[in-house]
């Protein structure tokens, strides 16, 4: 049995690699040395797995087996009680109080919130000649988080929060998050000191949401928590409502608003797809349900084949944390393993033309938890995934039925890093004009 496996050499050249051009380096390591490989990064080895079967070896591995490898680098971000920095018996209490309302019942109550946030945020987007999709899909999601999971919705509150939120986001770069190193306050100078400051400023109008969801609770997912009990009877505490609150932000926002800008520039690259997923979304009616929008096939295969193509995270780390064996090779504690999701959905065995746009793909074959895995997997796979489907599906439907949407940079956009996440290079620059029926319901 062997140990390592072999994969490119020199720690700084890697970590740089795979910060600076994920996407071409990760492919680049698939061809020259197969399916599992080591990459030895700045803070240490990491064997990546690429093909079903070694992803089903970290998937299925008991729960103890890992720790959060994100311990080491994003732990001082996102603060001790984020539900990706815990393990073991407080990760599981935790996710249980945390998954429920994020699935069911309490995620379709939040169907019309999706949809008023994306009618009213696109028909703002439509007044000016030129829009950038990603900051127009990133004040979407950031609203509909705010309203479902904060539950703030005065309008100035909103802005408020929004100030502060795309403040704290734009204050984490690639190398602050990836890079322990930089985490450092400097005398109160440097990246580091500065998203310390940012943090504060959002801590201070959490702890007001806190108080009022403890004096009137409503039907959002704050409320939920405050009043939320563990096994124990014991509730959260504020720091804890605190760090999680932060970690849905940073974990759900910026994510599916890349989702829903990168499906908005591969529909309107392919005139076939949105053809066809336009007949679907119009047999709906001029003002779509947004429950019925959720559940419209081509659309839900229109949203995984984004997810497949450039899935937002390109791996989901661990750190192993006893012997683990993955395939022919036994990996010994302190070395980081990786399901790299961006190799799997690249597979011709699996996806024929990989680098094809093609939802088609999903209405003529399932595939497995292993095979097609945008939201990781096992005992940590994404809480809000569901929500994430819901809300991309509601929004995408609603864009479409409302808005005929013109692409202004004829090149599509490349994969790059914006902190974890790989989002379309440029943001996707769009004019939006009202479709026939969109001008009637205005009107
Ligand atoms: C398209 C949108 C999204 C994508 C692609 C995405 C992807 C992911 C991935 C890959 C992971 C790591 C899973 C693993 O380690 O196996 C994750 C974890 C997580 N996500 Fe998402 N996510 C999205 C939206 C959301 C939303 C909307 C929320 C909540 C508001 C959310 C909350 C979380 C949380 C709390 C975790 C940590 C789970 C744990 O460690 O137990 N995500 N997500």
């Amino acid at each position: 049995m062997s140990h390592l496996p072999r994969g490119p050499q020199g720690r700084l050249r890697t970590t740089y690699k795979f910060l600076a051009r994920p996407v071409e380096f990760l492919f680049r390591c698939a061809d020259t040395y197969g399916d599992v490989f080591n990459m030895p990064m700045y803070n240490g080895d990491v064997v990546v797995a690429g093909s079903p079967a070694s992803v089903q070896d970290v998937m299925t591995a008991p729960p103890e087996t890992f720790l959060p490898y994100t311990l080491k680098s994003v732990a001082s971000l996102l603060g001790e009680h984020s539900l990706l920095m815990l393990s073991g018996e407080r990760h599981r209490r935790e996710r249980k109080l945390l998954t429920p309302p994020f699935h069911g019942d309490r995620m379709r109550a939040y169907a019309a919130i999706m949809a008023d946030t994306a009618a009213r945020r696109l028909a703002e987007a439509a007044r000016a000649p030129r829009a950038i999709a990603q900051e127009v899909m990133q004040a979407i999601s950031l609203d509909v988080i705010l309203r479902a999971v904060f539950g703030v919705d005065e309008p100035h509150r909103m802005r408020a929060f929004a100030r502060a939120v795309i403040a704290m986001g734009d204050a984490v770069t690639p190398a602050l998050a990836f890079l322990p190193l930089l985490q450092r306050e400097l005398g109160g100078l440097g990246p580091y000191a500065r998203f310390r400051r940012r943090v504060e400023d959002l801590e201070a109008l959490f702890r007001e949401q806190i108080a009022r969801a403890r004096a009137a609770p409503g039907d959002d997912i704050l409320s939920l928590m405050v009043s939320a009990r563990y096994d124990d009877g014991s509730a959260m505490s504020d720091q804890a409502i605190f760090d999680e609150l932060r970690t849905l932000l940073f974990a759900g926002h910026e994510t599916t608003a890349l989702a829903l800008t990168w499906a908005l520039d591969h529909v309107h690259r392919h005139p076939e797809v949105l053809a066809r997923l336009r007949d679907e979304i119009d047999a709906l009616g001029p003002e779509p349900d947004p429950e019925r929008l959720a559940a419209l096939p081509y659309l839900d295969a229109v949203c995984k084949e984004t997810l497949r193509l450039y899935p937002l995270v390109t791996e989901v780390p661990r750190l192993v944390a006893r012997p683990f064996r993955l395939g022919e090779h036994e990996l010994q504690p302190g070395t980081g393993v990786a399901a790299c999701i961006l190799l799997v959905h690249h597979r011709p065995d699996l996806y024929p033309e990989p680098s094809r746009f093609k939802p088609e793909r999903f209405l003529e074959r399932r595939f497995s938890p292993f095979e097609h895995l945008p939201f990781g997997g096992g005992n940590r796979r994404c809480i809000g995934a569901a929500f994430a489907m819901f809300e991309m599906k509601i929004v995408l439907g609603t864009a479409l039925s409302a808005w005929q949407l013109r692409l202004l940079d004829e090149r599509p956009p490349r994969p790059v890093r914006r902190n974890v996440t790989l989002g379309p290079s440029g943001g996707v620059p769009i004019a939006l004009r009202a479709r026939e029926r969109g001008a009637l319901r205005a009107a």
